[in-house]
């Protein structure tokens, strides 16, 4: 059996004390930015209602089948396949840490740690008790105080965009990556202009909107994203270029969802899990979005090659590694 735990204290820079499954730093450094606390907050808030959702299952499920997609796998038989040679594995901003749980599964010959900055990290730690490989911490992952070159796969998977500087955290991140190992992060997508103006908008003013009228929010969201989906209608938009909206044929909820308003509604999720989509988009004070040409040059500019690149409408993600 290994010893998972003369491991991790060989993977860290900083003394680390480990209770069970949890990873803290002896000596700990609470200084966060304001807009980051927000985020931490938040977050803290969307998990804990997340927890408690009968069917939260479905939302896991959707996860591991996008991340699969997200990152060039073909089954989860072909990730567990690449994962073999892969012997520390971390999950940068894991919120409730199901995919961490999901490597530590896929990967039993593999250390690996879910790392968030929120309270997620302990209702994960409690919930993946089981798996001996697997470990949380609760940390900046702009500054984890891993040692360099130490990890075989860092993951960072819809999480960037929410760190402070998401340029000094994919820095960070890619120094983490070992000779041989790999990156794999997610990018927000630049929307239209319109979507773009209402985002940042509501994402400045959602600095002073209590949570209880952000929930509330993302429940008319929701709610207004159902009634349009109700309707039925589909129709052919024009281009109009100036603005970024691309002409085609559109339901009419998707079209004011990509070009106007996130108004998410998936029916085979229903209004809880739709609910927290909406608040996990203009809860965060930090959300930035990236054109293509930004997240080539953030690559570019940290020696790293793309492995494996990937884009839709959403986003842009990629498996990226060591220049040599
Ligand atoms: C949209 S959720 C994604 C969670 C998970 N990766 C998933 O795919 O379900 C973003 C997560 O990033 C975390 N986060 C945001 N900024 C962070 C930071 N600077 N350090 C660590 N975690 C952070 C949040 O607390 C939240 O759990």
């Amino acid at each position: 059996m290994k010893n998972y735990q003369e491991q991790l204290h060989l993977l860290f820079e900083e003394p680390i004390l480990i209770q069970d499954n949890f990873i803290s730093f002896k000596e700990s450094d609470a200084n966060i930015e304001s807009n980051q606390q927000q985020t931490k907050d938040i977050f803290s808030d969307k998990w804990e209602s997340t927890d408690k959702i009968e069917n939260v299952e479905k939302l896991y499920d959707t996860q591991y089948k996008w991340f699969l997609s997200l990152y060039g796998f073909q089954s989860e038989n072909d990730l567990k396949e690449y994962l073999k040679d892969k012997h520390t594995i971390i999950d940068t901003g894991c919120g409730l840490g199901y995919k961490a749980q999901w490597f530590a599964t896929l990967a039993p010959h593999a250390l690996v740690i879910g790392i968030d900055i929120s309270d997620s990290c302990k209702i994960a730690a409690r919930i993946f008790s089981q798996l001996e490989n697997l470990f949380f911490l609760q940390s900046d992952i702009a500054d984890t105080k891993l040692k360099k070159s130490s990890i075989d796969f860092v993951v960072c998977d819809q999480v960037i965009m929410h760190t402070e500087n998401p340029e000094k955290t994919f820095t960070h991140l890619s120094e983490l990556t070992s000779e041989v190992g790999e990156f794999a992060c997610y990018f927000y997508r630049k929307k239209a202009l319109p979507r773009e103006l209402v985002d940042d908008y509501f994402r400045t003013a959602t600095h002073s909107i209590s949570k209880e009228e952000m929930w509330q929010f993302s429940e008319q969201l929701t709610e207004l994203g159902k009634r349009l989906n109700e309707l039925n209608i589909t129709f052919e938009s024009p281009d109009i270029p100036l603005l970024g909206i691309k002409g085609g044929t559109y339901d009419i909820q998707r079209f004011i969802y990509w070009n106007f308003l996130k108004c998410y509604w998936n029916p085979e999720w229903g209004i809880e899990l739709s609910k927290i989509t909406n608040f996990d988009w203009y809860a965060p004070s930090n959300a930035k979005r990236f054109s293509k040409e930004e997240v080539q040059e953030i690559v570019r500019s940290n020696n790293m090659k793309v492995a494996y690149w990937h884009e839709e409408e959403a986003c842009y993600s990629g498996r990226f590694n060591k220049l040599n």
